[in-house]
């Protein structure tokens, strides 16, 4: 069984101020010179949400500690406009003060194969190991109409091979070629944190939530092994939830 709780805020400022709180606590609680390793999801939520962390009372310290990985790509050059490290690294914010050399991107120019394999040897190099599977301080996730998170689609349930840890995949709509993070690698993480913002996700949001059974959505089926999950909503994609829905309605 893991830990999960559903935060309604009102704004990507508050969700914004939720994460340094959160992430800010564990890094008070590490180290001086410890580190967060986190992998971050593309979409346009996590931007929204970035560019708020700069509020005041002003970036937080720590994050300049922080290693940021990738939750998943488009096969892609980085100048693409579909790239998800570019909208990373344009939605950071400066101040933050993040060193270059603390961003492991997926590299979305290479050959899929190739590079999902290259990647997946960089995480079993630099994260820790648990029950063979690389393990994230936290993964930022963000939800699909489709209930796809990350690039895992509905339809797309191949169990990875044993050390399978990204992979590649097929946008069912626009046919457009992933990289993404494996859904024991996401399963097996300290913290999942889906960010879920607007009205348009209302309707996916109650799905995922109260009526997993009715569709094969990943996101419902990222279950961490034994690390937390939490859902960062605003009001609106909050807003058919039932009034104080338990975890599963
Ligand atoms: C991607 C994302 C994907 C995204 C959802 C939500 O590469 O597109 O990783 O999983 O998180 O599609 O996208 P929005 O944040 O744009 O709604």
């Amino acid at each position: 069984m893991f830990q999960k709780e559903i935060n309604i805020l009102d704004d990507p400022a508050a969700m914004a101020a939720y994460l340094t709180g959160r992430f800010g606590e564990r890094m008070a609680a590490g180290k001086e010179e410890a580190s967060l390793r986190i992998a971050l999801s593309g979409g346009s939520t996590p931007g929204r949400i970035f560019r708020e962390l700069v509020q005041p009372p002003g970036p937080a310290p720590f994050w300049r500690r922080v290693r940021f990985y990738q939750a998943d790509e488009r096969c892609v050059p980085p100048g693409h406009p579909d790239s998800n490290y570019a909208m990373i690294r344009s939605h950071l914010p400066g101040e933050l003060q993040i060193p270059e050399a603390h961003f492991f991107r997926m590299k979305g120019e290479e050959e899929p194969e190739a590079e999902a394999e290259r990647y997946g040897q960089l995480l079993a190099e630099t994260l820790p190991m648990e029950e063979g599977w690389p393990v994230f301080d936290a993964v930022l996730l963000g939800l699909g109409d489709d209930g796809h998170t990350a690039s895992l689609f509905p339809g797309d349930d191949r169990p990875p091979r044993e050390g399978e840890y990204c992979t590649t995949a097929v946008h069912p709509l626009s046919g457009q070629r992933r990289l993404t993070l494996t859904l024991p690698v996401i399963k097996h993480d300290r913290q999942v944190i889906l960010l879920v913002l607007g009205r348009e996700k209302a309707r996916i949001v109650f799905e995922v939530l109260c009526h997993p059974e009715n569709y094969d959505y990943p996101a419902a089926r990222v279950k961490p092994v034994r690390g937390a999950l939490t859902w960062l909503l605003d009001r609106e994609a909050a807003s058919l939830l039932p009034p104080g829905a338990p975890f599963t309605c």
